[in-house]
């Protein structure tokens, strides 16, 4: 290897270099949110998703009470800190370290609200020189966590919060079913394929192993859902008031009995997140579709009877950190 080529392997070599460490997945995150949200895009399909804007509307008109001061963490297009100050808050402190807030900035002018206080800053540097009521947020990823909520609304919380104040969503759930997709988006390995018009594609599993974790970690959006196989459950569920970073568990493991017969193609995630306990919104394929994705952890497609017992266990080096999961086939 000449210098020249080891500096440039030691270069490509940094980004994987920095996501072992939870600081460097920390830093890829936040370099990466920043860039995602700057795009309108994401505002078009947050601000289009009636599922969540509408659970927004009541969760913040049942629990905005006349004369809270409220923190919005990452106010975006500002939607959420718009409907608190409607809602009678006396002061919105809207939270944003993207270039979206000029934007959020104009739409609080144009909507004729004065009391949002804009602060273009991370929320772990933001100090309001005074404490809140109550926490607004909408850091929930599409595996509930990966959006780094526990990180920020506790550091948020324990900074900011006074005490007894209200944080909105205040639970946040994490749920596994195993599923089987939709026949036409059914997605079997490539090197299960072995009679595709007679041709065998076994040979193509050497390549498995090196294959980066979307390979196994896939997006649905929306998800092509055939059959639940058998009963959902929560891997983690948080109450946002008191968890702290580290809190999430590192392994999980699934054992039902399959209810409903047909071919396992995965096991497909979604979160669920509560305002109080009537009041929730979810992003599980078996309600409306939101404009959250939903990953399917894929395995070794297989056929599975009603009465089988379905065992999975999901390793995770870090709950909030998708790329850190790992599964058997
Ligand atoms: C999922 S979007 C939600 C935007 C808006 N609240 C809404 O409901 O439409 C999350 C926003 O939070 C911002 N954000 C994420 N983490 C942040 C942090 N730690 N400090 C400040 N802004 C953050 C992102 O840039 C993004 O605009």
């Amino acid at each position: 290897l000449t210098p020249l080529a080891a500096a440039r392997r030691r270069l490509l070599a940094l980004p994987h270099r920095a996501a072992e460490s939870r600081a460097g997945r920390r830093l890829i995150y936040e370099v990466r949110n920043r860039r995602v949200f700057s795009d309108l895009y994401q505002h078009d399909r947050m601000l289009h998703d009636r599922v969540r804007v509408d659970a927004y509307v009541a969760g913040i008109e049942k629990h905005v009470r006349p004369g809270d001061v409220v923190a919005d963490l990452g106010t975006g297009s500002g939607v959420l800190a718009f409907l608190a100050a409607r809602a009678g808050a006396s002061t919105v402190h809207a939270i944003e370290h993207g270039q979206i807030i000029e934007a959020a900035e104009a739409g609080a002018r144009a909507n004729g609200i004065e009391n949002v206080r804009f602060h273009r800053t991370h929320s772990q540097r933001f100090d309001p020189g005074e404490r809140v009521d109550v926490l607004l947020h909408e850091q929930i990823g599409d595996a509930a966590f990966d959006e780094r909520v526990i990180d920020n609304i506790a550091d948020l919380r324990d900074r900011v919060l006074k005490p007894g104040g209200r944080i909105l969503p205040g639970r946040l759930g994490l749920y596994i079913a195993p599923v089987e997709l939709d026949e036409p988006f059914r997605g079997p390995y490539a090197w299960q394929q072995t009679d595709l018009h007679g041709l065998d594609f076994s040979a193509l599993r050497s390549l498995a192993p090196a294959q980066g974790h979307g390979y196994r970690y896939r997006l649905f959006r929306p998800f092509p859902l055939g059959r639940i196989l058998a009963e959902p459950e929560p891997v983690a569920i948080v109450d946002l008031h008191t968890a702290r970073p580290g809190d999430l568990p590192t392994t999980f493991t699934y054992e039902r009995p399959v209810t409903t017969a047909g071919k396992l193609d995965g096991f497909c995630v979604w979160f669920a997140a509560w305002f109080d306990d009537d009041l929730s919104f979810t992003s599980s394929p078996l309600d409306p579709p939101t404009s959250w994705a939903t990953p399917l952890l894929r395995v070794a497609t297989r056929s599975v009877a009603a009465g089988d017992t379905l065992r999975f266990e999901l390793r995770a080096g870090d709950l909030a950190a998708p790329e850190t999961w790992d599964w058997d086939d």
